[in-house]
């Protein structure tokens, strides 16, 4: 179910949104309610990530941004972590295979620096790899915070001015948007969280200014590719005036 849907069922012309981001979230109530450990959560959640992945790649979104782990999420149980961790691992490996073949340029938004040496040669190795892909660009956020890619991105416009290589009157909108990781790509147009939670947890802070927000009650294992269709469909319906009339 999505909830604030409207009830205009009209059949509508599909509007593609530019750029989707998607808070993989439920993982763990998805496991509870099997009565399994949250790592088998996160292990299905993982792999509808592919299928979605694939699928969006496959209807021509031109950019996708997933959130994968958050920079609030080391409060977790070290042993929850170090199963995400290698959950990483494994699944980069295997996507990296399925995204080349696919033509997908994969990018990591957030602070790499902290993971392992494997894991982040790992990283290097995926955007590496998939420099040349021109395909659907996907982002994804690992150890990404909001307001952490805000300070970032503040601290390195300082620096500049420091250096005297910028006066703080050029700073713009435009300006700050490119220091952030997403620099160059578009704002995107629909975010959507599965799992019933109503909030952003630090996604996408600056860049979901003017995002439509799809929240639904499913849990993220459990959002299946109609799931988007009807997502996709009510994304279409919504009217968008960036503060216009
Ligand atoms: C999302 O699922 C995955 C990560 C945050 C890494 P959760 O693990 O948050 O699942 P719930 O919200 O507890 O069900
Ligand atoms: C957001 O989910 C982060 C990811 C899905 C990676 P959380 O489960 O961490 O968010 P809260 O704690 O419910 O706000
Ligand atoms: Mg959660």
């Amino acid at each position: 179910m999505i909830f604030g849907k409207q009830e205009n069922k009209q059949p509508v012309e599909r509007v593609l949104p530019r750029h989707l981001g998607i808070i993989m979230d439920g993982n763990g109530r998805w496991a509870k309610k099997r009565g399994l450990p949250r790592s088998a959560g996160h292990t299905a959640g993982a792999s509808n990530f592919r299928t979605i992945t694939r699928y969006c790649s496959n209807i021509g979104i031109p950019y996708l941004t997933v959130y994968a782990f958050s920079t609030e999420n080391w409060k977790r149980p070290e042993e929850e972590v170090s199963a995400l961790m290698k959950l990483f691992q494994q699944y980069l490996e295997e996507a990296l295979r399925d995204f080349l073949d696919e033509n997908i340029r994969v990018r990591f938004i957030g602070d790499t620096s902290v993971f392992s040496p494997k894991l982040r040669e790992l990283i290097q190795r995926v955007e590496d790899s998939s420099a040349c892909k021109t395909g659907m660009v996907l982002n994804i956020a690992m150890n990404y915070g909001g307001r952490a890619e805000i300070i970032h991105a503040a601290r390195s416009l300082a620096e500049k001015v420091r250096q005297g290589e910028m006066a703080p009157e050029e700073i713009t909108e435009e300006v700050f948007s490119q220091a952030l990781y997403t620099g160059g790509q578009p704002d995107p147009d629909l975010i959507i969280r599965p799992s019933g939670e109503q909030r952003t947890s630090n996604f996408l802070l600056w860049q979901s200014a003017y995002a439509e927000y799809i929240v639904c009650d499913i849990l993220w294992p459990d959002f299946k590719t109609k799931d988007l269709e009807e997502a996709l469909d009510e994304f279409s319906r919504r009217q968008r005036r960036f503060g216009g009339v």
